[in-house]
């Protein structure tokens, strides 16, 4: 207990499994759902529900693991021999943060909400103080789950792995999520008493139950709901979790007020913000970091990374803006128009096919149709400059470094090297030559010899 009476929790995730069904170089609990790897989504919600402290078990090796979860220690489980293994691979974080309360967790079980989390905290500070709380679930196919075998008044007496069930074992629908809270007084002395006398002849967390049971402690129950307790083993369920994860964050940007014309072909990121009165049209996807303001629409099949969106800005259709990008009150963005590390200033536009990279644009400029910043000369990257008001002509090349001042025009097909000054009109295309008459001379002459060519043959 803390001074207030409050309890204590420690966290521990557990993510030293090696994730062989994904067939990857990266360790399971790193592949992303909706941007985040799957253990940034663990330690959110644990941050959330309000963890004390919480401390991630890794494998030997899993070193940029280790740095990802910072500033959450790790502990090392070097051999793999079981979830109550794995737990006991932090028993010195355990001992050196004594808890009223131990939430285990996995690191592959990452969409739990912090509700679900706090639920089961609460079932456990409950009057009947049971020693273990377990999340369980109904799935449609229990198959390898462990099941939850209660007794004749609804108590919880053990779990039973698949592989260890009897028959009518197996036929028992509710199922462990592997979510537990224990008594943080006895969990170690539990723990240590866990043999790997079982099918696979592992050290399994599972046995805590009866274990507690014998020790004189009752056992509860809390229930959650099959998406959320989502176990990802393979590419197929990272894509399922990756589903549920998605319908979340789209009645999230719906009940906050933005409209989706069709919000199953909207991907969003675990962070992305909109304001209200966006308009998203149907097949945009968003990247990590994107902050869209009040009163912007977003029209069909855009991509968005990275950006910083004013209000009244209007988006696309088939516009891509990436990392960098932040775009002022009112402007707009066109078809096929890509934006890099640009500021863009109230109401400029870049409506047609133009690439504005690394680039400080001021208010009021319009980018004609085709501009390219050649912001790279193959060694390294330089930046534009374009002051308010400034008018560059459709097919301009804005060779950086170089600047446009305020009010300044650039001529349509231009290629700029050299500063223009504010005011100034600069144009380097070659002057226009006419030849009287020269096409109707021509066309008569062609003609003429086709129709000679007709009457020879
Ligand atoms: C476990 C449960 C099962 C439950 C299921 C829910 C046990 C014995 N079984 O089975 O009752 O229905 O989860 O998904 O607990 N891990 C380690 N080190 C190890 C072994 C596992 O860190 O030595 C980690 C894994 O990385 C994973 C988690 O623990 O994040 C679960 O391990 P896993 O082998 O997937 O357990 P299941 O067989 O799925
Ligand atoms: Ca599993």
């Amino acid at each position: 207990m803390q001074a207030d009476g409050k309890s204590t929790t420690t966290a521990v995730v557990l993510a030293a499994g090696l994730g062989t069904r994904m067939k990857s170089d990266l360790p399971k609990v790193m592949h992303r759902v909706a941007g985040r790897p799957m253990i940034g989504h663990v330690l959110a919600n644990l941050e959330t529900a309000g963890i004390d402290r919480t401390v991630v078990v890794v494998g030997d090796g899993m070193d940029a693991l280790a740095a990802a979860v910072q500033p959450h220690p790790t502990a090392v489980q070097v051999d793999r021999l079981g979830t109550a293994h794995a737990v006991l691979a932090a028993r010195d974080f355990i001992q050196a943060h004594p808890a009223d309360d131990l939430l285990i967790v996995f690191g592959d079980t990452p969409l739990i909400t912090a509700e679900t989390l706090g639920a089961m905290l609460a079932a456990r500070r409950s009057s009947a103080r049971p020693g273990v709380v377990v999340l369980g679930f109904e799935p449609a196919d229990p198959g390898p789950y462990g099941r939850l075998i209660l007794d004749g008044d609804g108590a919880l007496t053990s779990i039973v792995e698949a592989r260890d069930a009897t028959p009518a074992q197996l036929a028992v629908t509710l199922c462990n999520s592997g979510v537990m809270v224990i008594d943080g007084a006895r969990a170690l002395d539990w723990l240590d008493q866990i043999t790997n006398d079982n099918a696979k002849g592992e050290y399994y967390l599972t046995d805590i139950v009866a274990l507690a049971r014998r020790d004189g402690a009752a056992a509860a129950v809390v229930t959650g709901d099959a998406d959320e307790v989502l176990g990802v083993n393979s590419r197929a369920d990272l894509s399922e979790a990756e589903a549920v994860a998605q319908r979340r964050l789209r009645a999230r940007a719906l009940e906050g007020g933005a409209t989706l014309i069709d919000p199953d072909t909207v991907y969003l990121s675990w962070d992305t913000q909109l304001g209200r009165d966006v308009v998203i049209g149907p097949n945009v996807f968003f990247g990590p970091e994107v902050r869209i303001a009040d009163n912007v629409e977003i029209r069909a099949f855009c991509h968005i990374e990275g950006a910083t969106v004013a209000s009244g800005t209007v988006i696309g259709p088939f516009a891509r803006l990436r990392p960098g990008a932040d775009l002022a009150e009112g402007v707009h963005i066109g078809n096929f128009v890509e934006i890099k590390a640009a500021t863009l200033g109230a109401g400029s536009k870049a409506n047609h096919l133009s690439y504005v990279g690394d680039s400080v644009v001021g208010a009021g400029v319009n980018i004609g149709a085709g501009t390219i910043t050649c912001n790279y000369d193959g060694h390294v990257k330089s930046r534009t400059v374009i002051g308010d008001g400034a008018f560059i002509g459709s097919n301009t090349a804005l060779v950086a470094p170089v600047s446009v001042g305020a009010g300044a025009i650039v001529g349509a097909g231009s290629a700029i090297s050299k500063d223009v000054a504010a005011g100034a009109l600069a144009v380097t295309r070659a002057d226009q030559k006419e030849v009287t008459g020269w096409a109707d001379r021509f066309n008569a002459k062609r003609r003429k010899e086709k129709q000679d060519r007709k009457k020879e043959g």
